[in-house]
């Protein structure tokens, strides 16, 4: 039916119910039936060059190439264990990135407008990892670039530092959740092993883990941000780096409940002298 023949009323109405339904954007002119849609395959096998012919010029020599396996189903444990090895294959971030670009098994990447891989500057003292993009990070294809990201600039900014300078930022996961809902502990899992690569890759000297979400999937404990807050961890990484780490508050619920900001404060002071005290 042509949605412009309802009343007014009614089209408010439907608007109304998608939004509900955590629809808040539009993202093309027509509806796709992504049920009609053949399956999305989860890793490409690379195809076998013909026999006896000549060996192929490499056009970037650094990527390592795709694993080689069937297409396996987006909730299946294996797609974890290939961003484990696609992202333990990758030796830079620019390699990271492209691989993350690329990978195509997580469920997240079929409703995202873009990847959202990571701002500010690689290799900045201190690297912060929050939750998922929101709409604006969306849009953007940047991390923390909507109201809690401008809350977290101003954060930082009090301390004399800047994304452009002092931080390197991320998310757990690269796509945005539909309707910002809580990520699957699939999701999570899955976007982790590029994450935890990434902080290998980043070498930060700190890292501050945005919110309780961000803080137990890396920390990888069921203990809440209220005990977590404040105190200083150390996240020891597959290649054997230790990274001194300070889980916080995140951004939008410090805007939910502003009284917390003053705790906030205390982290942002300790993580000041914890750089400090390591040069
Ligand atoms: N919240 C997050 O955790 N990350 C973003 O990038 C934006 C909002």
């Amino acid at each position: 039916m042509d949605a412009t023949a309802l009343p007014h009323e009614d089209l408010a109405a439907l608007l109304k119910w998608y939004v509900d339904h955590g629809l808040d954007e539009t993202i093309g002119e027509e509806a796709v039936d992504r049920f009609a849609l053949p399956p999305p395959v989860a890793v490409t096998p690379p195809s076998a060059p013909p026999r006896n012919a000549a060996a192929p010029t490499p056009i970037r020599a650094a990527m390592p190439p795709p694993l080689a396996r069937a297409p396996v189903p987006l909730e299946s444990p294996q797609l974890v264990e290939d961003a484990r090895e696609i992202a333990r294959r990758c030796t830079t971030i620019a390699e990271l990135e492209e691989a993350v670009r690329a990978f195509e098994g997580c469920a997240l990447k079929r409703t995202a407008k873009n990847t959202v891989f990571a701002d500010g500057v690689a290799g900045a003292p201190i690297m912060v990892v929050g939750e998922a993009p929101g709409a604006d990070e969306d849009r953007l294809g940047k991390p923390f670039v909507g109201v809690s990201g401008q809350l977290l600039d101003r954060m930082f900014a009090a301390l004399g530092m800047s994304r452009e300078r002092d931080l390197y930022i991320t998310n757990i996961l690269f796509w945005r959740p539909p309707g910002n809902r809580t990520p699957t502990l699939a999701e999570q899992s899955i976007c982790l092993a590029f994450t935890r690569r990434h902080i290998e890759l980043a070498r930060p000297k700190l890292l501050v883990l945005a919110g309780g979400t961000a803080a137990k999937a890396v920390l990888d404990t069921t203990e809440g941000i209220m005990r977590l807050r404040g105190k200083w961890t150390t996240l020891k990484l597959d290649d054997g780096t230790e990274v001194p780490t300070m889980p916080t508050f995140h951004p939008a619920f410090l805007l939910r409940t502003p009284a917390s900001k003053r705790q906030s404060w205390l982290d942002l002071l300790a993580i000041d002298k914890k750089l400090k005290e390591l040069g």
